[in-house]
């Protein structure tokens, strides 16, 4: 309701204004915390995922919060988990402005922004602050450097640094801002990165005695026997789960705004179909089992319902936050609660895949 107020006012900046006015915003917010806290439990959303327990299966999607800033008022607007990032080794500023841009009569978003980030220094402080007081799963996305020649040894660095303080780490080789980046799904390099990641898992598995579950982030844009490759790359290593996915360079014909010839990723509505296709598809071809964390378009508990029926055990939204505001996640669990519940089913882990077997 405030944020439908709001949003007139918000959207009058050009949206990386608004965004970086939110995110002071929600800086300060921590001490308003208790009026503000709206996060209800429901015993039928709570699910244990990659050994960790999840009190929703809401999570907020990476680059919202890419420096790890505002964890802790997400917390409050009933988030299950949080995906902090990505952060890269070095600080960088990504592309040139504008380089992210709303498509409001598609309830889209087009961002080109290249990984603009802190820098996994600043990120790290960040984290260490908050992690001890933390209420919620924290995922820490990271990616590599623009100018790194060497893009393993970016995410191996980064690996080391974040795997005893994170819940969880994705690997993100799905962007499309950054230039060859997707070339890390190609078999050749997913085998060599993944190879290597495991090999370092085991080291660090020793010396801090914690299972960090390692998530791959993979784009929408990928042919059958792209998927299929990832698919079994993927069985085959020590990779805890997949998200699905990341923005697409597609362009459907329908869309509407004039910004949609933008170059960048497309998220929001119109990649609902796109991401959901690459899901059951993944869900067939890891035969469940392999955790999938659905994103891509979802706006309403309907569409969460149709995620985790495709295959999702948990899911991610981005775009629909910057549109219906902070009230949004408590609404969806409400109506995902009374949704499970009319349909006949105890959880949320009776219904996933079950439209992919
Ligand atoms: C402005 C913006 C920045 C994003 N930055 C990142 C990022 O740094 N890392 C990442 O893995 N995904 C990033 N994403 C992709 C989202 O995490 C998500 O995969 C995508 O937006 C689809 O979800 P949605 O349709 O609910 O927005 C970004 C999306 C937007 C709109």
């Amino acid at each position: 309701m405030i944020y439908q107020l709001l949003r007139p006012l918000i959207f009058k900046f050009d949206a990386e204004s608004a965004h970086n006015l939110a995110i002071n915003f929600l800086k300060y917010l921590p001490r308003f915390a208790t009026i503000m806290t709206l996060d209800k439990d429901y015993d039928n959303l709570k699910s244990r995922v990659f050994d960790l327990d999840f009190k929703s299966p809401i999570g907020m999607a990476a680059g919202f919060d890419k420096n790890c800033e505002v964890v802790q008022v997400l917390e409050k607007f009933g988030f299950g988990f949080i995906e902090a990032g990505t952060t890269t080794p070095k600080p960088q500023i990504g592309n040139e402005r504008p380089r992210i841009f709303r498509l409001v009569q598609d309830q889209a978003i087009i961002n080109r922004l290249g990984f603009n980030n802190l820098g996994s220094e600043a990120f790290l402080k960040n984290l260490q602050l908050i992690k001890s007081n933390a209420t919620k799963i924290i995922g820490v996305n990271i990616g590599k450097n623009k100018d790194t020649s060497d893009a393993n040894s970016d995410y191996l660095a980064l690996m080391s640094k974040f795997y005893e303080i994170a819940d969880y780490l994705t690997i993100n080789i799905s962007s499309p801002n950054t230039k060859n980046l997707r070339d890390l799904q190609n078999e050749q390099q997913l085998t060599n990165l993944l190879q290597a990641l495991d090999n370092l898992k085991v080291e660090l598995k020793e010396k801090t005695q914690k299972n960090t579950p390692i998530l791959l982030k993979i784009a929408p844009d990928l042919d059958f026997d792209q998927q299929q490759q990832i698919a079994d790359i993927v069985v085959n290593s020590q990779i805890s789960g997949v998200i699905i996915s990341n923005t697409t360079i597609e362009r459907s014909q329908n869309l509407k705004s004039n910004y949609a010839k933008e170059q960048g990723g497309l998220s929001g509505k119109p990649l609902f179909e796109k991401s959901n296709e690459v899901l059951r598809n993944f869900y067939k071809l890891t035969q469940g089992k392999i955790p999938l964390i659905g994103v891509g378009g979802i706006s309403n508990a309907d569409d969460v319902y149709q995620k985790m029926r495709s295959g999702a055990s948990l899911v991610q939204i981005y775009s629909a936050f910057i549109y219906q505001g902070f009230g949004l996640v408590e609404k969806i669990k409400k109506d995902l609660s009374l949704l499970i519940a009319k349909e006949g089913f105890k959880n949320i882990e009776e219904i996933v895949g079950i439209d992919s077997k």
